[in-house]
């Protein structure tokens, strides 16, 4: 039984497999028909199975090409980065582990447990569990390893404590830099990155997010609909509180995590020098500004040097309306308050066939008392009642009344003229005062701490969310000489594939795979939800594996049968109409029906032009060059 359904469905997806490159190819299979139709006007046997054989060609070489394209992609090795970076940066491609268990001792998850006050069960508090993983979607480059969620909806956290933590102040710059890359459709996930001062690897298996506040927060959110923007915020400790306070960027630059699934990389510079900050995505500047600008961070980093008092009251006697009703106005005599609006017509005449003694509404004719209706139980049974249809015969029926008009004595309800008050004093407000709080800040690109640990900590929108290539240091060129290296080949590449993708002649980009179980896989407590759409990625995988050589053939196989049937009677049909009109047309305006055949064949050779794909990757470059100019703010 299992086998049966497993048949049909790889024969169904085989079936869509050559269909599909065969409808790309169909304006070509169009122009041929079309050129031969033209070109020779004898009909014979021959000519039709020259036809016939053509289609079989054309379609087995979309049988064949889909064959090609089900291949692997071939996906370049990425080359030494040849970038040499200062011993205080810090970069992390995820190419060291070979395994999770590896990743896991650097990078640490908290094993912190919640205690559920319902059910007495202790849970994990960040439950999410991570792995390594290429991309399978967009391909990156060959045994390219990133760091994944494997685990859809839930509080997600990884992180790693530096081995040279990072002091921002006395000038130096902080620049941090990723990679985000989805594979799924995200709702409601984050991929930001918090800088926490230096703890050990104890201590992070014990983290439980407000026990240690952050340093510095970047990077994109989104949660449809409430929030959409890439974070960036300093913690602050108020020295009037002794509380931590995260000062937020405000309309911060939107997240880019929608749109297509390729590779995208933030980038944050802050100089603690001048105080500007910059953001930027994929190496262009989305925002740009300076920390002790008025209004840009909330709450500021200065307070204000006056705030009102809240203390004081508004006085008794402080008269904040600005117009009054006169006083001295009265009513005038002709002013009748009472006249109503509408009046009833004194021309108005009951039309002659108005039937006052027949009702207007008559019990419905066609309904009868139920038979389980009881007299003593239900009451008295009456009949629904309905409009009397002998008076639309008439002019009408029932109390006839005249129709109303307007009352030209109306004058409404009679108010006093506003008047300018006299006592008017404006609209009070508390006075100001000196700020009890007031402090100062000049300097708040100087961090409080150093940076000792990276960590990720964030709602899991989808699983298979991708993050690599993390650089952290003082050094803008060091961040772009990366991201050209790796961020900028690697989004080339997988513009290509979708460029591919489009135009449908280089071959295919593979259908969504299970991703490869390089990797010990740790489990963890799947829903029957997860549990079907993992059965779902099997099945698809099983089909792309199966959708081989000899099943293609198959599929293009019977693909031609039904394709020559089909053209058989088509061409019979054509064929038949056209030597019938041929014969009688003369031979010069069967020379004028060929011109269009030209222009047809032309717009055969649509392919992919190298030069242009190689124009769109250098305006890349370029863009990420540009990023020195600086965008005003807002
Ligand atoms: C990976 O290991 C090599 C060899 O030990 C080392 O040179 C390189 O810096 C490491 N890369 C990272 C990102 O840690
Ligand atoms: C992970 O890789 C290391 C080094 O290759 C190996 O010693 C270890 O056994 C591997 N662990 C697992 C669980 O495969
Ligand atoms: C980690 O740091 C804590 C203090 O934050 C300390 O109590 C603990 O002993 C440290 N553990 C190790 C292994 O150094
Ligand atoms: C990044 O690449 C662009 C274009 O090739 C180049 O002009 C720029 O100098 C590079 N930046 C760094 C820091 O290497």
């Amino acid at each position: 039984m299992h086998m049966y359904t497993n048949f049909l469905f790889t024969f169904l997806f085989m079936l869509w497999n050559n269909a599909r490159t065969i409808f790309q190819r169909l304006p070509s299979c169009k122009t041929i028909i079309s050129t031969l139709k033209v070109s020779k006007n004898v009909i014979s046997r021959n000519a039709m199975v020259t036809k016939a054989t053509l289609l079989c060609a054309m379609a087995i070489a979309g049988g064949v090409s889909a064959v090609e394209g089900s291949s692997n992609t071939e996906v370049p090795v990425l080359g030494p980065l040849g970038v040499k970076l200062s011993p205080d940066s810090f970069w992390e491609d995820f190419q060291n582990y070979s395994n999770t268990t590896e990743l896991l001792q650097k990078w640490k998850v908290s094993r912190l447990g919640l205690r559920d006050s319902s059910t007495g069960e202790t849970r994990l508090m960040y439950p999410a569990t991570w792995t390594l993983q290429e991309p399978y979607l967009l391909k990156s480059f060959k045994n390219d390893k990133c760091l994944t969620i494997e685990t859809p909806h839930s509080a997600a956290m990884i992180g790693r404590v530096l081995e040279n933590p990072l002091t921002i102040g006395d000038g130096k710059k902080l620049v941090v830099q990723y990679e985000v890359q989805l594979q799924r459709n995200m709702e409601c996930g984050g991929a930001f990155m918090k800088l926490l001062p230096p703890m050990n690897g104890t201590d992070l298996h014990r983290y439980g997010g407000s026990n240690v506040p952050f340093e510095v927060i970047f990077g994109p959110d989104k949660c449809h609909p409430y929030t959409n923007e890439v974070h960036f915020g300093l913690k602050k400790t108020n020295p009037f509180t002794n509380k931590p306070e995260a000062k937020l960027l405000t309309n911060a630059p939107i997240s880019s995590l929608d749109g297509d699934e390729t590779v995208r990389l933030y980038t944050l510079i802050m100089d603690s020098e001048s105080q500007d900050f910059e953001i930027r995505v994929n190496g262009k500047v989305v925002k740009a500004g300076n920390l002790l600008t008025e209004g840009l961070f909330n709450p500021p980093f200065h307070s204000p040097k006056k705030v009102p008092d809240l203390k004081a009251k508004k006085p008794e006697n402080w008269d904040e309306r600005e117009f009054i009703p006169d006083p001295k106005a009265t009513k005038p005599d002709y002013w009748d308050e009472n006249e109503p609006l509408m009046i009833p017509d004194d021309t108005d005449v009951k039309p002659d066939s108005w039937d006052e003694n027949m009702p207007e509404y008559i019990p419905e004719p066609s309904r009868f008392k139920p038979k389980w209706w009881n007299n003593n139980r239900d009451g008295e049974w009456v009949a629904p009642l309905v409009r009397n249809p002998q008076c639309f015969q008439i002019a009408g029926c029932g109390p006839w009344q005249p129709r109303m008009v307007e009352n030209p004595d109306y004058w409404g309800p009679w108010n006093p003229p506003m008047v300018e008050n006299p006592k008017y004093r404006g609209k009070w407000a508390p006075p100001l005062i000196d700020n009890p709080e007031y402090s100062e800040d000049l300097k708040p690109g100087n961090l409080e701490n150093p940076i000792g640990v990276i960590l990720f900590e964030f709602w899991s929108g989808s699983k298979d969310l991708l993050i690599d290539n993390l650089y952290l240091g003082h050094y803008v060129e060091e961040a772009e000489s990366l991201g050209n290296k790796t961020f900028i080949s690697k989004k080339r590449l997988q513009n290509q594939q979708i460029e591919a993708e489009i135009i449908g002649h280089r071959g295919r980009i593979e259908h969504p795979k299970k991703p490869p179980t390089m990797l010990d896989y740790t489990g963890g407590n799947l829903n029957l939800f997860d549990r079907l759409s993992e059965y779902g990625d099997c099945l698809l995988e099983k089909f792309s594996e199966q959708s081989s050589f000899v099943q293609n053939i198959l599929g293009g196989t019977i693909l031609v049968l039904i394709l020559m049937l089909t053209s058989y009677f088509y061409l019979k049909v054509v064929y038949f109409q056209q030597g019938y009109s041929d014969g009688a047309k003369s031979k010069d305006k069967n020379e004028k029906k060929q011109q269009p055949k030209k222009s047809e064949v032309e717009s055969l050779s649509v392919s992919v032009d190298p030069e242009q794909v190689d124009a769109d990757s250098q305006s890349d470059k370029t863009d990420f060059t540009k990023r020195r100019v600086k965008q005003p703010v807002k």
